[in-house]
C-alpha cells in the first residue's frame, strides 16, 4: 500500500513540473504538486503505529501549514527569491538533524559502511545547503553586505574543506559510537563553513542563480536523505528537484552568458569587468525624450507593437496598467504582442507570472526566440522597465560584461518608446546605447503612472 501512493505521489510531481513548464499549465501543476505532497504526508502519517507521534506530526503540520501559506500570501512578486533561499535552508536544516537522529538512533536494518555514507554524504550536502541559503537570504534582503568576499587563496581553502571532509568521511565509514560522532561533528562545522564561503564569495547581483543552484543542492540533499532512510519516494522526489534546480541554473547562466562552473566554484560574477565602469548616472551620450501624449499619438497610428516587460513592470506593478492598455490598442484592430526574454526579471518566468496575473492572454505572450525576427515589421516597440535584456551592446561590444548575451533587438522596429524613471544603468550594471539610438524616446517616469496616463488618454480619444 506505502509503495503504491508512493508510486503516484511520483508521478504526480513529475505531472507537476511537466505542467510547471509552460504558463497554460503551470496551475494545473501546481495542483498535482499539491495532491502529490498530500499523498506522500498521509502515506508517511500512516506508518506511524504510536497515536502520541501522529498527534505531534498533525500539529507541526498544521502549524508549517498556516506559517506557509502567511508566507506566501504576503510575500511581493519581488521578494520571492529571498523566500525561496530561506526554505531552501530549511531543507539543508532538515537534511542535517534527520541525519544525526538517524545515525544516533538508526532503523534495525541500518548498519555498516554503506550507511554511514549514506548520512555522511546526506548531512555534508545538508549543512552547505543550510548555511548558504541563510547567506543568500541575507544578501538578498541587504542584512549583509552584496558585495564578494574574495579571501586569498579562496579556492585552496574550498579544496582543504573538501579533503579534510573526505578523510573525516573515511574514519567515520569506519568508526562507531564517540569517533563516528566526533567525525560527524566535525565535518559538519567544516560543510557549514564551505556553505558560507562559497556563497560569501559570489556578488549579491549574481544570487538568483545562486539561489537556483542551492535548489538543486537542496535536492540533493533529499535524495541522499532517502538513500539513508529507505524511502524511494525521498530518492525520486530529491533526484527530481535536484535535476530540475541544476537544469534551470543551466538554462539561467546560458541565457546571461555565464559560466555555470563558476556559479558551482564561487566566484560567480566575479571577474573583474573588462568595461569602463559607467558612471553612477549612466549618462554617456544623448537622448531624446518624450512624453504620454506623443507616445499615444504614435500608438493611435501604429498597426503592429511589440511590448517588452523587464525587471521595472515588477517594481511598478504595472501589469494590469499595461493589459488595459493593450485590451484598448487590440479593440482598434492593433496587433499587440508581448516579447519575453528568457532572464528578464529576476525570476525565471517572472514576466510570465506577472502577465497571468492581469489576465494577459497567453497567445500574445511570446519567447524571445519566437518573437525576435518580427522585430523589423513592428511600428513600435515599448520597452517597459526593462534595460540590460534589450541592451544592444551585448552584441557589438567585446569590453561588455554581458557581451554574447542574446538580446530583444527592439532597436530594428521603427520606433522605440523605454519607460524608466531615470537615465540609471540596469541590473549588470553597464551603459545602454539604445537610449542614444535616433528612433529611440525616453518616457521618463514610474511605469505604471506613465501607462495609466496613456490608458486615460487613450481612454478619452476612443
Ligand atoms: P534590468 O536590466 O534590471 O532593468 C530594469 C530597469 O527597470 C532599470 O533600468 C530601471 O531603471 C527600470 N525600473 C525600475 N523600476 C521602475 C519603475 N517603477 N518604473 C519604470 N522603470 C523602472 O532588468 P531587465 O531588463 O528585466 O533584465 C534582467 C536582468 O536581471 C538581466 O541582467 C539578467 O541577467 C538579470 N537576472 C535575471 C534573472 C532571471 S532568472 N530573470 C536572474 C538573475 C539575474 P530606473 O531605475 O531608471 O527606473
Amino acid at each position: 500500500m506505502e509503495t503504491l501512493a508512493y508510486l503516484i505521489a511520483a508521478v504526480l510531481f513529475i505531472l507537476s513540473l511537466r505542467g510547471l513548464s509552460s504558463q497554460e499549465s503551470a496551475r494545473q501543476g501546481n495542483i498535482f504538486g499539491v495532491l502529490g505532497m498530500l499523498v506522500a504526508l498521509v502515506a508517511t502519517a500512516t506508518l506511524l503505529s504510536d497515536g502520541w507521534a501522529f498527534a505531534v506530526l498533525g500539529l507541526v503540520v498544521l502549524v508549517a501549514a498556516v506559517l506557509g501559506g502567511t508566507m506566501a500570501k504576503r510575500v511581493a512578486m519581488t521578494a520571492m527569491p529571498e523566500l525561496v533561499a530561506l526554505l531552501h535552508s530549511f531543507v539543508g536544516a532538515a537534511a542535517v538533524l534527520v541525519g544525526f537522529s538517524t545515525y544516533l538512533a538508526p532503523p534495525p536494518e541500518a548498519a555498516g559502511a554503506v550507511f554511514r555514507v549514506e548520512v555522511f554524504i546526506d548531512v555534508f550536502i545538508g549543512a552547505i545547503t543550510f548555511t548558504g541559503s541563510i547567506v543568500a537570504w541575507l544578501k538578498l534582503q541587504g542584512k549583509v553586505s552584496g558585495s564578494p568576499l574574495l579571501l586569498p587563496g579562496r579556492h585552496l581553502l574550498n579544496l582543504g574543506i573538501v579533503i579534510g571532509c573526505v578523510v573525516l568521511a573515511v574514519i567515520f565509514a569506519g568508526a562507531e559510537g564517540a569517533t563516528g560522532l566526533w567525525a560527524l561533528l566535525v565535518m559538519s562545522a567544516l560543510a557549514s563553513v564551505l556553505g558560507v564561503h562559497l556563497v560569501a564569495a559570489i556578488g549579491g547581483a549574481d544570487m538568483p542563480v545562486v539561489v537556483s543552484m542551492l535548489n538543486s543542492y537542496s535536492g540533493w540533499t533529499a535524495s541522499a536523505a532517502g538513500f539513508m532512510l529507505s524511502n524511494d519516494l525521498l530518492i525520486i522526489t530529491g533526484a527530481l528537484v535536484g535535476s530540475s534546480g541544476a537544469i534551470l541554473s543551466y538554462i539561467m547562466c546560458k541565457a546571461m552568458n555565464r559560466s555555470i562552473w563558476n556559479v558551482i566554484f564561487g566566484g560567480f560574477g566575479t571577474e573583474p569587468s573588462k568595461a569602463p565602469t559607467p558612471p553612477a548616472d549612466g549618462q554617456q551620450g544623448t537622448v531624446t525624450e518624450t512624453g504620454v501624449d506623443d507616445t499615444v499619438d504614435r500608438l493611435r497610428g501604429a498597426k503592429d507593437v511589440i511590448i517588452v516587460p523587464g525587471y521595472g513592470l515588477a517594481v511598478a506593478r504595472a501589469q494590469h496598467a499595461v493589459f488595459e492598455m493593450t485590451r484598448m490598442l487590440r479593440d482598434r484592430g492593433c496587433r499587440v504582442r508581448f516579447a519575453i526574454h528568457p532572464v528578464a526579471g529576476r525570476l525565471p518566468g517572472h514576466m510570465n507570472v506577472l502577465l497571468a496575473e492581469a489576465n494577459v492572454p497567453y497567445d500574445i505572450v511570446l519567447e524571445m526566440d519566437e518573437i525576435n525576427d518580427d522585430m523589423p515589421e513592428a511600428d513600435i516597440a515599448l520597452v517597459i522597465g526593462a534595460n540590460d535584456i534589450v541592451n544592444p551592446g551585448a552584441q557589438t561590444d567585446q569590453s561588455s560584461p554581458i557581451y554574447g548575451m542574446p538580446v530583444l533587438e527592439v532597436w530594428k522596429s521603427e520606433h522605440t518608446v523605454v519607460f524608466k524613471r531615470s537615465r540609471r544603468t540596469g541590473y549588470a550594471g553597464v551603459d545602454n546605447p539604445l537610449f542614444y539610438m535616433g528612433n529611440t524616446r525616453m518616457l521618463f517616469g514610474d511605469a505604471r503612472d506613465s501607462l495609466d496616463a496613456m490608458v486615460t488618454a487613450l481612454r478619452t480619444s476612443a
